[in-house]
Parts: C-alpha cells; structure tokens; sequence
C-alpha cells in the first residue's frame, strides 16, 4: 500500500524539492502552502500537474487551515504516515534592530507553527498507534552564525521541544525525527528573509555588511534543495529511533563534527574565520 506524507511550506525550496522526490519514489504526496492558487499560473511547472500530488491550503499559523488540510488529505489518500514540517524563514540582521513584530512573527512560524501541526496531527497518529513527525531544523538548531541570533532562537527551540517530544511518544510507536541542513540554495536567502534595519542604527552596519556578504555568498555555493529532500525521504523510511539526520555538504558536516570536538571558544574562532572574513573592527 502506498505511504502518505504531508508537507508545509511547499510553494519553493526543500519542501518543493521534497514533493517532487516523494511523488517519483511513489508515495501520495500531501502538498501544503499558504497559498495553493497560485499553483494555477505556474503551468507545466505546477505541483498540481504531478502524479499522486495534490495541493492543500495550510499556513502554520492558522489551526483551522492545518486541521482542515489534514483532513483533506486523510481523505483524499485514505491516511497520513509522514508529516514533515518544512515551513520556515529567517530573520536576519541585528537583534537591537528587530521590532516585537518581527521577533513574534519569527517565533509564529519557525517554532509555534511547528507546534501547531504537531498538535493537530498526534490525536491520529496516537490512535492509529503510529506515524512519523520529521522538522527540518537546521545546522543552526546545533551552531550558531553572526546576525542570525533570533533564527537561531527558533531553530534551538525546536531541537530541544521535538527532542524531549520524542520520550513521550515513542510509546505509541511515533517517531520524532529533525533534519538539519546546512546552507541550502533556496528563497531563504532572497525573498524569504526578514532584513533587520532601524532608521538611525548604523553602528552594526558595517559588521552586517561583511556577514551577511558572506553568509548570502554561502548560500549561493550551496547544494541545491534536492538533496535535503533525499534525506528527507531516508528519514522517513528509516524505521530507527535515530533523532538527527544532517544533510547538506562536506562543510556542513566538518562544521558539526567541530562543534562536538572544539572548545566552545575554538570554534567560535573557527566560525568568525569565515562568516566575519574580510572585517576589521
Ligand atoms: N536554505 C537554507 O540554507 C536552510 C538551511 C537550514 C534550514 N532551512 C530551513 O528549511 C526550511 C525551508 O526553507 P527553504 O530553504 O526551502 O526556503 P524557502 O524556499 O524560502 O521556503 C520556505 C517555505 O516556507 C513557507 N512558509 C513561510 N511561512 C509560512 C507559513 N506561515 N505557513 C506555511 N508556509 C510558510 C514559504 O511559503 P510562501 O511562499 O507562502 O512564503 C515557503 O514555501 C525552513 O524551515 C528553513 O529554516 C533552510
């Protein structure tokens, strides 16, 4: 019998990458994104067009929307095994810059949002005594990077809620699993980014100059989301307790294997080599 997955965010980026991977491997593919018409215009390219994809409404924001589409989608494929929370963006720049707004709203969608669709799928997967919750987190749920501070709140937020999530479930067969890519070219770099900025703060501008330069030319190096989305689908099939799946390239993993090995203040050392080159106090 075919498996079912059902993923947020998936207009652009990992979650696109993610929809189109599961659907070639076979499986039901519940698309979800904030705004499912405007699919419509994207002709050949449209996740509608695919076979065993069909397109729900969901923002992570909005409880009916996820609990109506998980519905749809229950319905539509006669059940759910995957749920994979993919929807997120960064904030990024200066902290004393962000407004409460944009702190909020970073919190609403990377953390709360995942908690919503967790919410809202566990009285099924409870009952039907099974079922798999994947997050994509991020490297930054493990390190951290200059001018992504509030991000990076969010990000170590998840890791710790679906870490200690994962105790509790395990009973009822659920697996929790987060994948933590590293620098991935999608819109997180573009349209997606919230830029701090205040009128009259100047005296970070140009610390943010030289970072965000290298972060965005990180981004631009990087591997494409589709690689994200065959760790994505490894994860799913992977019948393990495993907690972590990283994924991204080789810097992503030398990365995280010095985090674990350095002094905090090594690495630290190590982190300001690449993000902060090119700036002088
Ligand atoms: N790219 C990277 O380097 C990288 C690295 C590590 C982790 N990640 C994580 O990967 C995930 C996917 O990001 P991406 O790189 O694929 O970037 P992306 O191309 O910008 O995709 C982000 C997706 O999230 C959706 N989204 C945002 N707010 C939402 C909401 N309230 N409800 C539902 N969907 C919402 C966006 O939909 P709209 O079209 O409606 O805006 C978009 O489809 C994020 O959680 C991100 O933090 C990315």
């Amino acid at each position: 019998m075919k498996k079912t997955v059902l993923i947020t965010g998936t207009s652009s980026g990992i979650g696109r990458a993610s929809v189109r991977y599961f659907a070639q491997q076979g499986w039901n593919v519940a698309a979800t994104m904030r705004s499912p018409e405007k699919e419509a215009n994207r002709g050949a390219d449209s996740l509608g067009t695919l076979p065993n994809v069909q397109l729900f409404r969901l923002d992570v924001q909005d409880t009916a929307s996820i609990r109506q589409a998980i519905a749809d989608a229950r319905a539509a494929f006669g059940g759910i095994d995957v749920i994979i929370n993919n929807a997120g963006y960064g904030a990024v720049g200066p902290f004393e810059a962000a407004t409460p707004a944009q702190i909020q709203q970073q919190f609403d969608t990377n953390v709360f949002g995942v908690m919503n669709v967790i919410r809202e799928i566990l009285p099924y997967f409870r009952e039907r005594r099974g079922g798999s919750i994947l997050t994509v987190t991020s490297m930054g749920g493990l390190i951290t990077f200059p001018i992504y501070s509030i991000y990076h709140g969010t990000k170590w937020a998840v890791e710790g809620f679906t870490e200690a999530l994962s105790f509790e479930l395990k009973p009822f067969n659920i697996r929790v699993k987060n994948i933590e890519p590293g620098a991935i070219k999608t819109d997180f770099y573009d349209r997606s980014q919230d830029v701090l900025t205040q009128p009259g703060l100047t005296d970070y501008d140009r610390y943010v100059a030289v970072t965000m330069a290298n972060s965005q030319q990180a981004g631009a190096d990087a591997p494409g989301p589709e690689v994200v989305a065959k760790t994505l689908f490894d994860a799913a099939n992977d019948p393990s307790d495993r907690l972590r799946y990283v994924s991204g390239n080789s810097q992503t993993r030398a990365l995280l294997f010095m985090r674990r090995v350095l002094p905090l203040r090594w690495f630290h050392g190590l982190v300001k080599r690449v993000v902060e080159k090119g700036y002088q106090a």
